[in-house]
């Protein structure tokens, strides 16, 4: 019985490089904001402005993790000061946090979108003094930006959107901070990589200084260039990695309409499924998955499926788990309340096997499965 991998990441191939590599060659140029950088910088500010015809600054960064990590510094917050973020989430969201040397603050998330929303951030205000909020875009679900244009109206915190997996999916619609990651499992990939996205120029500007040791390049400015006024760090994108996402970037609308086939013909399937009671993240229409991320009936139902898809040599994952606040690392957080709606997702999710290689007896296969558990455990 062959084996069905969770996730195939579907980079460009040594053909579709080929032509970025040379410009590298000619050039002599690998890193430090060099031609192919610069040149992925300004394709994806065009797709962002073509979305809404706002002006937005990008910039590239060696990683989602350094480039929400940089935002952050970026606000100039006091040290030690609360930021709010989803108790479901990857660890790299709290460890921006930390490394930027503030404190994270664990939220709860929406029991439909599953993220953390406008709403929950207001009530974490009333009780605890934050400077700034985090929200994740949850298994690449987008935010909608005017809900934290007024959030932020309201309350006067600065908002930064960890997108680590929403490229094609979170539009710069609003004032928000968004960080983008480019790791080989997301929906643009350069094998690792990051990208900041704001329509706050001086942000922009600072997250770029900061990602090159801090030191001053702009003459316009009132620190002389070649100098650092705060120490910043390396996290700058090489021509190499800008290659790969400019070579991803050419096959994008490729690779997102193959993911949007499988989601249709994924989802009648496991919908078909009885005894399952899958529920669906709610998101807006069309957005893009690169993963899939289901909540089953029960936690003993999930258990029962993540343990038959391992029989059946069917890769699953339980995202995002334990959360944030269970980590031993990142134990001594404190939480808003008693997050009810995250514990009982950590419990019910389950990821199944998701990428461009899966033919119709996959599915067959992996459906096959979820039923077989659902009828046990009826
Ligand atoms: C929600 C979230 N934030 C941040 C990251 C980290 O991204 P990177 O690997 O580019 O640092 C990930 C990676 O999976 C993620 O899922």
């Amino acid at each position: 019985m062959n084996r069905i991998p969770l996730l195939i990441p579907e980079l460009p191939s040594v053909a579709e490089l080929q032509p970025y590599l040379e410009r590298i060659d000619a050039a002599r140029w690998y890193s430090n904001f060099g031609p192919l950088c610069r040149e992925f910088e300004g394709a994806l500010a065009g797709m962002f402005i073509a979305k809404n015809a706002q002006p937005v600054r990008v910039t590239t960064v060696s990683s989602c993790t350094l480039g929400l990590e940089l935002a952050l510094r970026a606000l100039d917050l006091a040290p030690g000061s609360q930021v709010l973020l989803p108790a479901l989430t990857f660890v790299a969201s709290a460890t921006a946090v930390v490394r930027a040397g503030l404190v994270p603050v664990a939220a709860d998330v929406d029991p439909q979108s599953w993220l953390l929303t406008p709403e929950i951030a207001r009530a974490a205000c009333a009780r605890y003094p934050l400077a700034a909020i985090l929200p994740v875009t949850t298994f690449g679900c987008p935010h909608e930006m005017d809900g934290w244009d007024r959030f932020s109206a309201e309350c006067g915190l600065p908002v930064v959107i960890d997108a680590a997996g929403a490229f094609g999916n979170q539009w710069q619609t609003g004032r928000a901070t968004l960080v983008f990651s480019l790791h080989a499992t997301k929906s643009l990939a350069a094998g690792e990589g990051g990208v900041v996205v704001s329509r706050d120029e001086k942000l922009v500007a600072r997250v770029r200084q900061l990602s090159n040791f801090g030191i001053n390049l702009d003459p316009a400015a009132a620190l002389p260039v070649g100098q650092v006024d705060v120490p910043g760090t390396n996290a700058k994108l090489s021509e190499y990695h800008a290659a790969v996402g400019l070579a991803s970037l050419a096959k994008w609308p490729l690779l997102a309409g193959k993911a949007r086939t499988l989601e249709e013909r994924y989802r009648g399937l496991i919908d078909g499924v009885a005894g399952l009671g899958a529920v669906w993240q709610q998101r807006p229409a069309a957005t893009l998955r690169t993963l899939l991320c289901i909540r089953v009936r029960s936690a003993a139902l999930r258990a029962a499926i993540e343990a038959d898809c391992a029989g059946a040599a069917i890769e699953t994952r339980r995202w995002y788990l334990p959360l944030i606040n269970q980590h031993k690392g990142f134990a001594g957080i404190e939480t808003c309340g008693a997050l009810p709606v995250a514990a009982a997702l950590a419990a019910d999710l389950i990821g199944l096997p998701f990428h461009g290689r899966l033919e119709a007896a996959d599915l067959d296969r992996i459906t096959g499965v979820l039923a077989q558990a659902a009828r046990q455990q009826a």
